[in-house]
């Protein structure tokens, strides 16, 4: 999967966005094994290393796997060779690269490794320094490997019906490849009601429903002819005009697979999903590197948010730091301050979108994005803002220490 990924024909070339943690995989009959592989490679830096010991009739080091690792490290012992087997009916755009370490000495393991694609062999008892070195090598190769950097993934979530979500995701989706040159993909997970294709303007002919049900089959390019594409060069994609997918049709793992696979071909994947927790919208907020809440100025929707929060980090674990609230329709003379809403919500870093009801109404009703009818306008600028907290550039104005003195003086 991880080199079919590398040509991808998104909207222009991939930037190197920086290194993400090389996930490994050690695969191994063997507790034991599992286990000492583990804390050979356990001085490595920027990595995460899982286990998966393989039982009874399972021979797939890569069976049942939620992701495919950066790089697996195999170890062999008498059943090495349905396992190399296993391994090499994957179609080796599937395999992550490999390292094996084999407890038979036997020449055959070593020449079968090699076929099945292996970047190196040890046989046991191996020189521990030599393994940690060998991983380490092929781990700065993956990272250094700019097509293997997932996008960041961001699902945008009202804490409460109509605040502004779908405005917001399909905004900030097109400011970031219009303003900041990078390639988006927008995915609508609102399966019934869906809005985006209304307020971009698009039919969507192709969509979410058959790439779900060829996600096995699909690569890079074969995946770009699910997505419709926006005249900015934004990618978009969502239930197939005049289509409703009803949640239990969905498969959780379907839906990961793809939005993985999105993640390879793209600097950003934006999500926009409806307020519930289910199996569909807690799969795509675990993978989430950040959750925007969109949230308004009244009590109901304060008390909504500080529930979505609590339920968000938990009973789905996501750390507070992903979690980023939007004040949407933002009025400075409202009964509510932004100061108590802060205060409130324990939330250093919010972002104000003011309430803008002409060219909100104009882009809505004529499917053009706010940038495109009133670029300077301050609600224009506030989803620019918001880009860059998207990026993962958190240094807005509020949470720098003197943006937070500035809030503190002005009666926060
Ligand atoms: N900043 C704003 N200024 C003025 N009006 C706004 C603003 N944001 C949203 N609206 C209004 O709110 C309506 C709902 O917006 P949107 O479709 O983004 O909501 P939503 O939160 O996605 O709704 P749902 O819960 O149904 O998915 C829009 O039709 C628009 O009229
Ligand atoms: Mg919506």
């Amino acid at each position: 999967m991880m080199n079919d990924l590398v040509n991808h024909t998104a909207h222009q070339t991939r930037l190197d966005l920086g290194h993400r943690d090389c996930q490994i995989l050690i695969a191994s009959r063997s507790t034991s094994a599992v286990d000492s592989l583990q804390q050979v490679l356990a001085p490595l830096p920027k990595t995460k290393i899982k286990s998966q010991v393989m039982v009874n009739g399972h021979t797939d080091p890569l069976d049942g796997l939620e992701r495919m690792p950066d790089l697996l490290v195999v170890r062999l012992d008498t059943n090495w060779e349905v396992e190399l087997e296993a391994l090499n009916a994957r179609p080796a755009t599937q395999r992550p690269p490999m390292i094996i370490v084999s407890a038979e000495s036997d020449p055959q393991v070593m020449r079968h490794s090699m076929q099945a694609g292996a970047r190196d062999f040890f046989v046991e008892p191996f020189d521990p320094e030599e393994v940690l070195r060998s991983v380490e090598h092929l781990s700065r190769e993956v990272q250094d490997n700019p097509a293997n950097q997932d996008a960041r993934i961001t699902v945008v979530m009202n804490a409460k019906g109509g605040s502004g979500a779908s405005l917001i995701a399909s905004n900030v989706a097109h400011a970031l490849v219009q303003e900041c040159d990078e390639s988006v993909a927008l995915v609508d997970l609102d399966l019934q009601f869906g809005s985006l294709s209304y307020y971009l303007d698009l039919n969507l002919k192709h969509g979410i429903k058959e790439a779900l049900d060829n996600v096995d089959d699909l690569d890079a390019i074969a995946l770009d002819g699910y997505l419709v594409k926006h005249d900015s060069g934004l990618r978009v994609m969502g239930v197939e005009e005049g289509r409703m997918i009803l949640n239990d049709e969905v498969s959780s793992e379907r839906l990961r697979h793809l939005i993985a696979l999105m993640a390879r071909a793209h600097h950003h994947v934006v999500i926009d999903v409806p307020r519930q927790i289910d199996l569909i919208t807690s799969t795509v907020l675990e993978m989430a590197d950040q959750v925007v809440i969109v949230t308004q100025q009244s009590i109901t929707h304060l008390r909504d948010t500080a529930r979505l929060m609590d339920v968000l980090r938990d009973d789905l674990e996501i750390p507070n730091e992903h979690l980023d609230v939007v004040v949407n329709r933002y009025q400075k003379n409202a009964m509510i301050t932004r100061t108590e809403i802060e205060n409130a919500l324990k939330q250093r870093s919010l972002i104000c979108i003011p309430n803008d009801f002409k060219n909100v109404s104009e882009s809505l009703n004529d499917g053009i994005p706010l940038l495109d009818i009133a670029r300077r306008a301050p609600i224009s600028k506030a989803m620019m803002d918001l880009c860059e907290v998207v990026k993962g550039n958190k240094d807005t104005e509020e949470n720098t220490v003197l943006g937070r003195l500035f809030a503190k003086l002005k009666g926060a």
